[in-house]
């Protein structure tokens, strides 16, 4: 057993004593470093960015899993995969739990895949103690968390169309990149689910900042996800000699562009609060050490809990790149990518999380989500409810991204707990 737990018991109102399994440490962590062969970087970690080949062939892997732990892993149209363990009440809705496989370039071995293979280990642990809820039960597998939650937001309902277009890591557009994985955008209208339509949803995830960690804490209870809103900016200048074209004479994108990453940092700090803004890909075209860029593509990111404090900042940051533009005669122009809206938790869900980890004897404490996470699709439509565990050193989207193995069992006991509990409270 790894984790040092007891089998969580309660009194029942017979006097005896109902015992809860736990789940297989053992497999879980195995599992996980199963998953870290496909998309491996020498360096450590993975890219395994969604519809890629590994991405691919890691959804393959885990659905196998799936199999095994006695699901039939099903592909909707949006690409999810998604299988179902019936309950007895055909009345009620799914409680539905996961995560997603999908990674940053270069990104680590927890982040999703965590919360991921504990859905797995947890209908795992089911099966083989014969445990059966009221509910049906969902374990999900979203695809393409780190892009935007394009998997969830279709469920959710908040994707939109014209997204389909935007081009994803893999190079592929986000149609083709479905396609690939075995979706169908022409039908993606029929996974859309409304309000009301699951009973509710859990993830496990790693924490991926250091409060956990800091504070010794096992547990996380997410009381709020951030609302994250990217742009793709173009910065369009005049491309000319950069021998030749003196420099009170140049229309230089990528000058502007520096000044625009500046300012950005110190607009998002000029405000108190949490809220972080990031320009994090930069291209220069043509690109050539001898050429004046004409034209720079670079990306805008910001994240609060309060989505209108993101409109509030991107009002500051368009005034002030025009100033910016206005001192060498360069133009910046700005298309959407995505929005994932900010999404509290629900607070009986953070009570059952709180109540399954006290249960098993792990400290907990109640923290905000800065990253983004398929949850907040999901509280769309229904009581979201999500667990952390430590991240080691607080790092993340990185090949140091690390969580013991005896957190992670950790987490995946207290899922399985808050699956229960939510089965027996939720109607
Ligand atoms: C997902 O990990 C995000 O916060 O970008
Ligand atoms: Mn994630
Ligand atoms: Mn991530």
């Amino acid at each position: 057993m790894i984790g040092g737990l007891a089998a969580s018991a309660l009194p029942l109102r017979s006097g005896r004593m109902r015992v809860d399994p736990l789940v297989t440490g053992e497999r879980i962590n195995s599992h996980l470093t199963a998953l870290s062969e496909f998309g491996k970087n020498p360096q450590g970690g993975v890219s395994r960015v969604a519809y890629s080949d590994f991405d691919r062939a890691g959804r393959t892997a885990v659905m196998d899993w799936m199999r095994a732990a006695k699901l039939e892993p099903t592909i909707d149209f949006a690409g999810n995969i998604i299988a179902r363990r019936p309950g007895t009440d055909p009345s009620l809705k799914p409680i539905l739990f996961g995560s997603h496989i999908d990674s940053v370039p270069e990104g680590g071995n927890y982040d999703g895949d965590v919360g991921s293979l504990a859905a797995i280990e947890v209908a795992q642990t089911f099966a083989e103690h014969s445990v059966t809820t009221r509910h049906p039960l969902e374990i999900v597998v979203w695809q393409n968390e780190e892009g935007g939650l394009y998997g969830s937001r279709a469920v959710s309902g908040q994707l939109l169309p014209s997204e389909l277009k935007n081009v994803s890591s893999s190079g592929k557009t986000i149609e083709q990149g479905i396609a690939f994985i075995g979706g169908d955008v022409s039908k993606l209208d029929q996974v859309k689910r409304k309000k009301g339509d699951i009973a509710g949803y859990f993830e496990l995830h790693i924490e991926q900042g250091g409060n956990l960690d800091t504070g010794k804490i096992d547990i996380g209870v997410v009381e709020g996800i951030v609302g994250i809103k990217q742009w793709e900016v173009t910065v369009t200048g005049f491309q000319n000699h950069a021998g030749t074209t003196a420099m009170d004479q140049r229309h230089d994108a990528l000058l502007s562009t520096a000044r625009f990453v500046e300012m950005v940092n110190r607009v998002v700090r000029s405000i108190p609060g949490r809220q972080v803004g990031t320009v994090g890909r930069i291209q220069a075209f043509p690109g050539a050490p001898n050429v004046i860029p004409g034209k720079v593509i670079c990306t805008l990111e910001l994240r609060d809990l309060d989505d209108k404090k993101v409109e509030t900042m991107y009002a500051k940051i368009l005034k002030e790149a025009t100033a910016i533009g206005a001192q060498n005669g360069t133009q910046f122009a700005y298309v959407e990518l995505h929005a994932n809206v900010a999404a509290p938790s629900d607070p009986r869900m953070r009570k059952i999380i709180a109540d399954s980890a006290a249960g098993l004897g792990l400290s907990s404490r109640g923290m905000p989500s800065g990253a983004g996470h398929d949850a907040q699709a999901m509280a769309q439509l229904g009581p979201m409810g999500m667990i952390f565990i430590p991240s080691i050193g607080g790092i993340s989207h990185s090949p140091k991204e690390f969580s013991r193995p005896k957190d992670i069992v950790n987490g995946a006991n207290v899922l399985l707990q808050a699956v229960l509990r939510a089965d027996r409270a939720l109607s």
